[in-house]
């Protein structure tokens, strides 16, 4: 059977904010420490304390956004202890995490520093469940007043003259459970006193973003939007794919045929979330001010065995780069209500484009699915409709084969990316591109012959990107043949 699609181009259906490649890095694990942060002294080249590998590897992907502190993390971490002298930093306890010892020693500073480096822009979560008004207004008035004031005069004497330019600030993680295990109703008012005192000095306004649900949690969002919509510029949503359950949730690298079908099944609920979360946002908020921000998403396996569980480390395969090429597509096609989105986790914790090892980094399949989708960011949405859908049909259940988005960039290029979820059977694509004559087509694909396929620090290119020609073009039309778990990219010249 084939999956006829037509990519539209002469209709294009809004922008595909670059935000929805961004990306979350906590105080967790091997994360930040060790994963970023190596310090200036380190052996391990460094920019000011950050390591230049793992610089350079997200320069490439044009990370456009970077969540931080936390996750749970964030309702824990009183900034001040996190700016000054590195050797007069308080010494706290990660308390979610391990109960590791947090020197602080990666602080606001460094934090903006490294949004710089890699031209992203900051987006900072407060502390709603640990932490006070006054600590929230006194770290905006710290990061982004330009007078002579003491907050800001702390700033300069920590070594920054000018405010940094913040427009993302989220209030409170996930206050339903480890951000305070607060109710909708209590938590909307804390969010309307904390958002009062969140203003930015600059020019640029702060885009204030409210704890927004887990899964399916509609009723947070109803209240939320009922009790606080005006006051709110973006709500949050949390989705994990977990293959198993909660305390039994599946190896990273040893899974079956049926938990392949089952991560699928589950990385495609991402789409019903946001449209029935977005359903209920409309009612309150119709003309679609208020984004939708999917700011943690990704795979989450039992840790590597070996490894400290409380650290989230895992491996990433094949399997991860069909959820991330699936997730991003359905993000881009639902691009009038998400307007950011950000992968758990940059480093070493969770579906992480890059793992470390000392010196060693090395790119995960993940990775190259966000180098491959790049070419959307701030492309304009092309609607693309399905004439015919092939099933991937595994044991009684079925699902559609082919995941697919596309988009036209500033220069006229229209790009589709697709994805072949089926972990055994090859997908026949025909694609008609109408409103645009088409000359030629590049192709990049990301596939493996095992399900189970990664890289590792001895063997660091098993899986990436190859050039991509299985397809014919005639009159507009392309023929392609998508292999078994695969992820690709045509571009139309
Ligand atoms: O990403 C790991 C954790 O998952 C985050 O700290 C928390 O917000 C979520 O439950």
């Amino acid at each position: 059977m084939t999956h006829r699609l037509i990519v539209d181009t002469a209709r294009p259906k809004g922008t595909i904010h670059r935000y929805i490649y961004g990306h979350f890095a906590e105080h967790l694990g091997r994360c930040i420490y060790g994963g970023i942060w190596v310090g200036e002294e380190s052996d391990i080249p460094n920019t000011q304390g950050i390591r230049n590998d793992v610089l350079e590897a997200l320069k490439r992907i044009r990370i456009p956004v970077l969540r931080w502190p936390g996750g749970c993390f964030a309702d824990t971490y009183h900034w001040k202890d996190g700016v000054g002298p590195r050797a007069q930093r308080k010494r706290t306890v990660n308390v979610h995490w391990g109960r590791v010892i947090e020197g602080n020693d990666f602080g606001t500073h460094e934090f903006m520093l490294l949004c710089e480096l890699l031209a992203c822009e900051p987006y900072i979560c407060g502390n709603v469940g640990s932490g006070t008004v006054e600590e929230m207004q006194d770290w905006i008035e710290y990061m982004t007043f330009d007078g002579d004031s003491t907050m800001a005069n702390w700033r300069r004497e920590n070594g920054r003259e000018h405010p940094w330019k913040l427009r993302f600030f989220g209030i409170g993680n996930e206050s339903w459970g480890c951000g305070g295990h607060m109710r909708p109703e209590y938590y909307a008012d804390v969010y309307r006193r904390y958002q009062t005192f969140v203003r930015g000095y600059g020019e640029q306004p702060i885009y204030r973003i409210a704890c927004g649900a887990s899964d399916h949690n509609y009723h947070w969002t109803e209240v939320l939007m009922r009790e606080a919509g005006r006051y709110l510029d973006g709500i949050s949503l949390h989705y994990y794919t977990i293959p198993g359950t909660w305390e039994h949730k599946g190896s990273a690298v040893e899974f079956t045929e049926d938990e392949w079908f089952v991560t699928m099944k589950k990385a495609l609920v991402m789409d019903e979330l946001i449209a029935k979360h977005a359903a209920i946002m409309d009612q309150y908020d119709p003309d679609r001010r208020v984004g939708l921000i999917v700011d943690e998403w990704g795979t989450w396996y039992d840790p590597e065995p070996g490894t400290n569980p409380a650290f989230l480390y895992q491996q990433n395969t094949m399997r991860d780069a069909v959820v991330a090429g699936v997730t991003l597509n359905i993000f881009n096609n639902r691009c009038d209500r998400v307007l950011m989105a950000n992968l758990a986790q940059l480093v070493n914790v969770l579906q992480a484009p890059i793992l470390t090892d000392g010196p060693h980094m090395v790119l995960t399949p993940t990775y190259h699915v966000f180098e491959m989708y790049k070419v959307h960011q701030d492309a304009q949405l092309l609607p693309v409709s399905i004439a015919s859908t092939d099933v991937y049909a595994h044991g009684g259940e079925e699902l559609p084969r082919v995941s697919v988005s596309a988009s036209k960039d500033g220069a006229g290029q229209v790009h589709v990316t697709l994805c072949n979820i089926d972990h055994a059977n090859s997908a026949h694509v025909t694609i008609e591109f109408r409103g645009q004559e088409i000359q030629r087509v590049v192709g990049t694909i990301l596939t493996a012959s095992d399900m189970s396929a990664h890289n590792t620090f001895e063997q660091p290119n098993a899986v990436q990107p190859t050039a991509f020609d299985a397809m014919s073009i005639r009159a507009n039309h392309l023929d392609a043949l998508l292999p078994p778990m695969s992820v690709v990219l045509l571009s139309a010249l």
